[in-house]
């Protein structure tokens, strides 16, 4: 609230500093001596470095992530930077310069080590992965880092990520240990399943329901009567959750997937079915489709449907 209007507007479009100063006075009465530029000009505002207009989700934005100018992400990783987007007569080799010139410190450096961790999750070099479940678990982990990597981790095939995972489990962050969970979805070991039941009576719902979600498909007869209620309650939650937008075909099918795991495959037909019908142009919930009439033995079913794509 104290930089937006509850309906989005900007305050302090003429002063914006003034969005910065009750919680960085100090910088904001040091300025010169901390971005080197002339009082006023271009250069000089608090969010013309840390808040670059980026272009992200196919739109022009204001970079919220607070990061500093970070020239030699661009050397490393082509990424934008905030110096490079005014001075575009220069290069990142020239802003990188300065910025070193300017500062005693290398505060570039963790920032390119953690970028590195997520651009190796991307490639899914996955000799790398010691390096990223110690950061997982590192004090100055960054939370939205952490979350990045954990999602990136889904596609690693190595059974070591589960015990960073499960260490993720016990993270201060709900964001974190939301991703976490979700992340040891179908891993049914007692240790993991042990986690998965404490975290579905989380104090935040966004952990509980993806802890849910990652028991889909657990059988939970075998389990005493208090774990299996709470899984129960938030297994409500989570379809609770994908019900709450009637209109988003994506809830149908992620309902769809649910049940499809639950061994429900009639209703998964109903649910992908209904989010085709909202959005023709989907291809998942086609694809899904097939997969549950081809369980369902209907084979006839499944041509009409791939017809259609
Ligand atoms: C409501 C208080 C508040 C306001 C307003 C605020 N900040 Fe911050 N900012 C913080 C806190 C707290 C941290 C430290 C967060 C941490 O260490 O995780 C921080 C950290 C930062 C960092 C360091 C981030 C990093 O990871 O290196 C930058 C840069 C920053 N703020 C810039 C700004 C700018 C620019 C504005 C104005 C547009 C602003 N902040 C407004 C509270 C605030
Ligand atoms: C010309 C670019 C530039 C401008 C303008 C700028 N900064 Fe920074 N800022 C940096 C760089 C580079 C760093 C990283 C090095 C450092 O920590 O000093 C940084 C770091 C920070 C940090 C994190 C430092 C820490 O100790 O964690 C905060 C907070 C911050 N700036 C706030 C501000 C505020 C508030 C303003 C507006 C008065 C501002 N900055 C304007 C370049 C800039
Ligand atoms: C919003 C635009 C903007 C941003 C962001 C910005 N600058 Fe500047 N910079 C300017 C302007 C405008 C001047 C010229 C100021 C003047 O009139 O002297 C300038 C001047 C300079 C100069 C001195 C003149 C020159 O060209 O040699 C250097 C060096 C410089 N900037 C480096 C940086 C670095 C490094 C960063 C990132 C940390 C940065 N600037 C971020 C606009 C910007």
């Amino acid at each position: 609230m104290h930089c937006h209007t509850s309906s989005g507007r900007y305050r302090h479009k003429d002063d914006p500093d003034q969005s910065c100063l009750p919680c960085h006075q100090d910088r904001v009465e040091e300025a010169v001596e901390h971005h080197h530029h002339p009082e006023g000009k271009a250069g000089s505002h608090c969010i013309d470095c840390h808040m670059p207009m980026t272009r992200f989700a196919a739109m022009n934005r204001t970079d919220h992530s607070m990061l500093p100018p970070t020239p030699a992400a661009t050397l490393k990783f082509e990424s934008p930077n905030a110096c490079n987007l005014c001075h575009d007569d220069h290069d990142a080799e020239w802003a990188d310069k300065w910025v070193r010139e300017w500062r005693d410190e290398d505060y570039q450096e963790p920032i390119l080590y953690r970028a590195g961790l997520i651009d190796s999750a991307r490639k899914g070099e996955w000799d790398r992965l010691p390096d990223m479940l110690d950061y997982l678990t590192s004090e100055d982990r960054d939370e939205v880092f952490s979350v990045s990597l954990i999602r990136l981790l889904e596609t690693c095939p190595k059974e070591e990520k589960f015990g960073g995972l499960l260490k993720a489990m016990e993270d201060p962050s709900p964001f974190v240990r939301s991703a976490a969970a979700a992340g040891l979805s179908g891993y049914f070991t007692p240790d993991a399943v042990m986690a998965l039941i404490e975290a579905s009576t989380d104090e935040f719902r966004l952990v509980r329901i993806q802890a849910a979600g990652a028991l889909v498909g657990f059988p939970v007869g075998d389990l005493p009567n208090r774990q299996r209620d709470a899984l129960i309650k938030a297994t409500k939650e989570l379809f609770d959750s994908l019900t709450s937008r009637p209109d988003d075909w994506s809830s149908y099918y992620n309902l769809g997937n649910i049940y499809l795991t639950q061994g429900r495959v009639k209703e998964s037909v109903e649910a992908f079915g209904d989010a085709h019908q909202l959005r023709p142009d989907a291809v998942l919930p086609l694809v899904n489709t097939s997969i549950a009439y081809a369980r369902l033995g209907e084979e006839e079913n499944r041509r009409p449907l791939s017809e259609k794509l």
